[in-house]
């Protein structure tokens, strides 16, 4: 397996990866990557919920070999750590979408490639050999999705992720008070009239302001079964929290769901997303797939998630850490080190294989646990 490289010792961890870009980037930026909805209670409450949780784990099982493989609407993955969708990732770094997406490529996993792309769709696509999925925002003009879905369609992307919990933007205070905006240089790759979110104007979050004038906030049900007859390719819908939701998901034809608050970035005051798993994968009950994010930072998340009910989980912010740190190099570091701590957990845990993960290893703490 791919060894942490001993180049950069002091980053052993994603959150060592985070201070390391904290320090590289502007407060705009930094406070835009950070930033959770309103006070931040979901955001912190995403990553607490784990520290909640223990690993009673099981000893004197043969764990020589751990198994990591998965395999995901029919792709293999060596390892079930995938690239969730985060919004532009030039402002992260100058090697923006296509350091990110090579260095998913070269671990082998899955790149989601976000709607609000620095590069385009088709340019991370000309660059990068791997996996990729494409998440997709409805907008008003359906002329515009429906292009964004063929254009994704015919650039080889394998599945659509479709976010359905974004139909105006949670409001991110730090945001509203830095002006955000994309610095000179920056555009929405994919969206033809990209201007609208330039430094140009003076107020506020300015995608705030294109989410508000531009996103379809009347989307419904209905909407998921027009989207499934304009392709042939996979719908996940990512945001979902409910079982009843999943259900539903699954009856409007997805093949599977995120169980997903948006990485704390829509309504604060949302459950984190590790309380609610087991209950919608219960629901889902093996009709389609479930996958997570939202606050995993360590191997031992990752085990947590994969044994309430999760196939696969999908990390944001560390990969814009790995990037804003180290550009690509950062980025195939970070999902390494995951790797490896899941890896590691497995050992620990007595598991050698993914099926072997069961929920019995994870009960709550009787205690309260520190913040993390
Ligand atoms: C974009 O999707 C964001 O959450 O900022």
């Amino acid at each position: 397996m791919h060894d942490p490289r001993p180049d950069h010792p002091s980053l052993l961890t994603v959150d060592d990866f985070e201070r390391a870009a904290r320090a590289r980037l502007t407060k705009m930026a930094y406070d835009y990557f950070r930033s959770g909805a309103d006070e931040g209670r979901t955001l912190r409450e995403n990553r607490r919920a784990f520290r909640r949780l223990e690993i009673h784990y099981r000893v004197l099982v043969d764990v020589a070999e751990r198994d990591l493989r998965a395999t995901l609407l029919g792709t293999s993955v060596p390892f079930p750590i995938l690239v969730a969708p985060t919004a532009y990732h030039g402002l992260a770094h100058e090697g923006a979408e296509i350091a990110s997406s090579r260095a998913a490529s070269e671990l082998g996993t899955i790149f989601t490639l976000s709607t609000l792309s620095t590069t385009s769709l088709e340019a991370v696509a000309a660059a990068s050999p791997g996996p990729k999925w494409f998440q997709l925002y409805v907008h008003k003009d359906r002329g515009l999705t429906r292009a964004l879905v063929e254009r994704a369609e015919s650039a080889g992307y394998r599945a659509l992720m479709l976010t359905v919990d974004t139909p105006i933007l949670g409001r991110r205070i730090a945001d509203v008070r830095n002006g955000f905006a994309l610095p000179e240089g920056l555009v929405m790759a994919n969206l033809a009239d990209a201007a609208a979110c330039s430094p140009a104007a003076d107020r506020g979050s300015l995608l705030a302001a294109y989410v508000a004038s531009r996103h379809d906030a009347s989307l419904t049900w209905r909407d998921v079964e027009w989207l499934g007859g304009l392709t042939r390719l996979p719908i996940l819908l990512k945001g979902i929290v409910r079982p009843d939701d999943a259900l539903r998901a699954i009856g409007c034809g997805a093949a599977g769901v995120v169980v997903s608050n948006h990485g704390a970035r829509q309504l604060d005051g949302a459950p984190a997303t590790i309380e609610v798993l087991p209950a919608v994968a219960d629901a889902v009950a093996g009709r389609g797939l479930v996958l997570m994010d939202g606050g995993i930072r360590w191997g031992t998340d990752v085990l947590k998630a994969l044994a309430l009910g999760a196939s696969a989980v999908l990390v944001g912010r560390p990969v814009l850490w790995g990037l804003a740190a180290l550009g690509g190099e950062g980025v195939a570091r970070v999902l390494a080190t995951l790797r490896e701590e899941l890896s590691t957990a497995m050992a620990l845990a007595g598991c050698p294989t993914l099926a072997s993960i069961d929920r019995d290893l994870i009960r709550r703490t009787r205690g309260s646990m520190p913040a993390p």
